[in-house]
């Protein structure tokens, strides 16, 4: 049996962080559906689309998909067989608000498992909010978040 997780969220833009979370999930299922919210409530930089092909460019590997999802993630998980939601727990400012949605998504889906991984230590404290507004500066942020994305911030915020 094929085991399959989704890792949702925004991804406005994707950083070594989400990359991070990707290959140690990769450690333990066979295939990570990377779901890209389209009605996120926050009004994203990036259009889905965009957000969707620099997951594809930065995330090459046979065990990751990206799709893009509108609605609950509860159905969306369902819809592609998934047992297992992943998310990570950077410090703890991040708790409350997973906790919060992995008792909800229980509510709503009571087979389906949240799991919290704990990222790499030096990215601990990177967040898409930051890679944005650093970028939207002009700052360096070739550190946090692969070329393709630098390159795509630069589009963005060029004059
Ligand atoms: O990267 P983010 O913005 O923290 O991700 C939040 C996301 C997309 C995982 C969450 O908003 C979500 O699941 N949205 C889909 C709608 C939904 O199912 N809402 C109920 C969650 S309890």
């Amino acid at each position: 049996m094929t085991r399959i997780a989704v890792y949702p969220g925004s991804f406005d833009p994707v950083t070594k962080g989400h990359a991070d979370l990707v290959t140690r999930a990769l450690a333990f299922v066979d295939q990570v559906i990377v779901a890209v919210a389209v009605n996120s409530a926050k009004q994203p930089l990036f259009s889905t689309d965009e957000r969707v092909a620099l997951l594809r460019e930065t995330l090459e590997h046979p065990g990751v998909e990206v799709q893009a999802f509108d609605g609950l993630l509860v159905d969306f998980a369902r819809g592609v067989g998934a047992r297992v939601i992943l998310r990570g727990l950077r410090a703890v400012a991040d708790f409350e608000y997973e906790f919060q949605m992995a008792l909800m998504n229980r509510q709503l889906a009571p087979g389906l498992e949240t799991v919290f991984l704990v990222p790499a230590f030096d990215l601990t404290y990177l967040s898409s909010s930051l890679v944005r507004e650093v970028a939207r500066f002009g700052g360096d942020v070739s550190q946090l978040v692969h070329p393709a994305v630098v390159r795509a911030l630069k589009k963005k915020f060029a004059t």
